[in-house]
């Protein structure tokens, strides 16, 4: 450990639960799954896309912190971070598979060109990489509070299968909120490396996501048409009122994750998770319900 003032705090759940992704997807589902709005079904699916590349260098970045890192504590965190970020990118190819084979294969090209971009961003120091992991983890919780907060108004009538997905994904990613803020405060804690950090792993990610979006919008012949500008401003407006403040807090010098409280339905869902019967599928999410509840 390289930081000798770094002292573990207890994170806010009690465990980092290891999950079965086995959402069966439909082979026919058809891209725009949220019914009449083409803009935001394909802002979640160009965010989809980034997982395949963002969350193995997530994993690659907190395993070589695990060698720097003495804290057995931590050391735990970060396994169950890492075996939580492996089962999500691995479900998003699944379903990044489907969108390429039901109208998008142009996302190869995006595809190649992220492989490339976190292959560069490896090379960094491990104190620029975590800062990276940390900075897009603090954005995330901005993004989970959003997600599971305003599931109604962004889902409601939505495929319940892939909004069940992004939903369990953002369960998850409040489960481990605290873990690679904790990995850059153990490895370095430096202030200004973290507010780059932030930056970085935030803009970098919902840019090559909008790229996504763009590449898709650009296939269905709509992307020029006013009305489409006018969503996708729309879309990042909603996307920077609520994920913005997240940002704002995790710039000043005293974040820390334990800060941001985590919703009542995140905290309701893990606990009705524990009552699901081992081996059983994980029901999915009524979407048609207004109160969209637990699926336990
Ligand atoms: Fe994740
Ligand atoms: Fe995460």
């Amino acid at each position: 450990m390289n930081n000798p003032a770094y002292k573990y705090i207890p994170k806010d759940v009690s465990e980092i639960v290891n999950r079965d992704f086995a959402f069966d997807f439909p082979a026919d589902l058809d891209p725009v799954w949220i019914p009449g709005n083409r803009v935001r079904s394909h802002f979640f699916n160009g965010l989809s896309l980034t997982m395949p590349y963002l969350e193995p260098f997530l994993m690659r970045t907190i395993s070589k912190a695990k060698k720097e890192i003495t804290d057995k504590e931590l050391l735990a965190d970060m396994t169950g971070f890492n075996q939580q970020e492996g089962n999500h990118y691995k479900c998003h190819i699944r379903f990044n598979d489907i969108l390429k084979a039901n109208g998008y294969p142009e996302f190869e090209a995006h595809e190649k060109r992220m492989f490339e971009s976190y292959a560069r961003l490896s090379k960094r120091s491990l104190r620029s990489q975590l800062a990276y992991t940390a900075g897009f983890e603090s954005m995330t919780n901005g993004f989970t509070t959003w997600l599971i907060t305003k599931r109604a108004a962004l889902f409601g009538g939505a495929s319940s299968h892939v909004t069940s997905f992004w939903i369990m994904h953002m369960v998850e990613e409040t489960e481990h909120k605290t873990v690679a803020y904790d990995a850059y405060m153990a490895y370095s804690g430096e202030y200004w490396p973290r507010v780059i950090g932030v930056f970085r792993g935030s803009f970098h990610l919902v840019g090559l996501g909008i790229i996504g979006m763009l590449i898709a919008l650009k296939k269905d012949k709509v992307l020029y048409r006013p009305g489409t500008i006018l969503k996708v401003l729309g879309q990042l407006l909603s996307f920077s009122v609520n994920v913005g403040p997240f940002l704002i807090r995790a710039l000043l010098p005293g974040f820390n994750p334990r800060d941001e409280k985590d919703p009542q339905w995140m905290k309701d869902w893990v606990k009705g998770y524990k009552t699901l019967p081992d081996g059983e599928l994980i029901p999915l999410l009524d979407t048609r319900n207004p109160a969209m509840p637990v699926p336990f």
